[in-house]
């Protein structure tokens, strides 16, 4: 175990990220909490990982963004005794696998809600991830000020849409034009309108007293509301979220669970972030510590390279600066600066044969053949696919029939994001070639003959993923939906963890 110190320091950590839908207020909610935490000065700094809806032809533009996003990829700060962690996740749908990475690497997330829309697509589908996972969340009903739905409703909407049950911790003071403050439930201010008084009664009818316990176990969101852009719910939201969200919790991997007071170091990598610089292709791999202590130069074990390495410029992230760290805690991100021996999944040690799991790949949503397009630079093409692909940029899929190559990606973007990468970080020169197809499904069976039956009548459909395992191309639903229906022994998974 650690010695007591090194334990309070681990105490007292709080890792998460805010997960929304574009334009629910993700941002100025950061921005508001880096305020309160000192670590910024000026409303307006953080421009973050914002990737703007109008910029979605323009890439290029977007790359940029990710460039300067490194910085704000960790947002660290101290608040009240409490070292906070926010990670920052891609607004923009096309970038959906690298937020679900992300949040394998969080203890708790905040959900915010535009309150004039309610719950949102890429909301619900976030909140699947953490349902999966069982991370405790919490909701801020943002945007209070403006005209928006009933906070009851909110409430009813959020439970049903996002599995989850709720329980207000605040209530407003109005809403719209006439929104003013948010008080506690528990600590109720005196000479409330008729309304609200009526809106408490309901609650305490309605609504369970907050279960710390339930809510860590997943089940149970405290609700907030406020509006990020007015400052007001956020200190509510804040000095609730630091006395009952998680410290880093104890970690599954393959060979045993890992609890992060162990003197023991163990991290696994759940990012990778490119040099925008083709002529000095470096990156940062970024490490969640899941137990122990980190500390510079010193040798630790890669363990599917089973090599040892030391890192001399590891970088943890302050506010929206990266700074050379000396040492780091279960709990925090390390960014280690990378020439490609890393992969998203790699666990690095004290020396231990350790296999973290829970980095699922999901069923990507478009699929092309590549083909090369430069015969003469075949080698650095296939050189490039595979970087890119360790870096989870997107997912490589090969063809079982004639061994062609398939990447499936979650939008339109990748695709152009590769062939660019591929031509200037590579020299080499790719062709897309169309494919239909609808999902791409892991399959398991207990049926051993039925397996093969299915694998043999399918093999033009089937294809190896990049563990070498067996997956199915649908190319319809209609097609899933029968094979679904004719091998009853099967079971067709969307995601590569199960
Ligand atoms: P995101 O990161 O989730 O995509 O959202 P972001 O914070 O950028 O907020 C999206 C828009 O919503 C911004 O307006 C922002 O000012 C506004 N907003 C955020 N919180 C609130 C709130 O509590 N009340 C109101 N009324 N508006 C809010 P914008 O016009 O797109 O950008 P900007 O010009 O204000 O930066």
């Amino acid at each position: 175990m650690l010695n007591s110190a090194d334990q309070n320091e681990i105490l007292r950590r709080r890792t998460f990220a805010i997960i929304s839908h574009p334009d629910a207020g993700k941002t100025t909610l950061t921005e508001k909490l880096l305020l309160y935490g000192g670590a910024i000065h000026v409303a307006g700094a953080v421009k973050s990982n914002k990737i703007r809806k109008t910029a979605t032809s323009d890439w290029m533009e977007i790359e940029k963004q990710r460039g300067i996003s490194v910085a704000t990829s960790v947002m660290g700060f101290d608040y009240d005794g409490y070292h906070i962690n926010i990670l920052d996740t891609p607004g923009h749908q096309d970038f959906a696998e690298d937020t679900f990475r992300t949040l394998t690497a969080v203890d708790s997330a905040i959900v915010v809600i535009d309150s004039a829309k309610g719950v949102e697509a890429q909301t619900r589908r976030l909140m699947e991830v953490c349902r999966m996972r069982k991370t405790p969340v919490m909701v801020f009903m943002n945007k209070m000020d403006r005209e928006g739905k009933d906070p009851f409703d909110l409430m009813d909407e959020a439970e049903k849409e996002l599995g989850i049950h709720c329980t207000p911790v605040t209530w407003a003071n109005g809403q719209g034009l006439k929104f003013e403050s948010v008080f506690a439930l528990d600590n109720r201010p005196a000479g409330l309108s008729p309304k609200l008084q009526e809106d408490l009664e309901m609650i305490d009818g309605v609504y369970p007293e907050f279960d710390r316990e339930a809510y860590l176990r997943g089940e149970l969101a405290p609700v907030f509301y406020g509006s990020a852009y007015k400052t007001v719910g956020v200190q509510e939201l804040l000095d609730f979220f630091v006395k009952n969200a998680p410290s880093p919790r104890p970690v599954d991997a393959e060979e045993r669970t890992v609890d992060p007071m162990e003197d023991k170091f163990t991290a696994f990598c759940f990012k990778i972030h490119a040099n925008m610089d083709p002529n000095h292709r470096s990156c940062i791999a970024f490490f969640k510590i899941c137990s122990g202590k980190f500390l510079r130069n010193t040798y630790y074990k890669h363990v599917r390279k089973d090599q040892q390495m030391r890192f001399a410029a590891p970088t943890c992230f302050m506010a929206q600066k990266k700074e050379t760290v000396d040492e780091a805690f279960a709990g925090d991100i390390v960014g280690l600066p990378d020439t490609g021996n890393f992969k998203i999944g790699d666990t690095l040690t004290s020396g231990e044969q350790l296999h973290f799991r829970g980095l699922p790949s999901f069923s990507p949503e478009m699929f092309k053949y590549i083909e090369n397009a430069d015969p003469m630079k075949q080698k650095q093409l296939d050189k490039g696919i595979s970087q890119l692909m360790d870096e989870g940029v997107a997912q490589l899929f090969v063809s079982q029939l004639n061994g062609r190559k398939i990447i499936g990606t979650v939008g339109q973007l990748q695709f152009e994001v590769i062939q660019y990468r591929l031509e200037h970080e590579y020299q080499a020169k790719c062709r897309w070639e169309p494919l239909q197809m609808y999902k791409a499904c892991w399959i398991e069976s207990d049926d051993e003959a039925e397996l093969e039956t299915f694998k043999k009548r399918k093999a033009q459909y089937m294809a190896t993923d990049k563990d070498g395992r067996d997956v199915f191309m649908a190319d319809s639903g209609y097609v899933l939906s029968m094979a679904q229906q004719d091998y009853k022994h099967i079971t067709f998974h969307f995601t590569s963890e199960f």
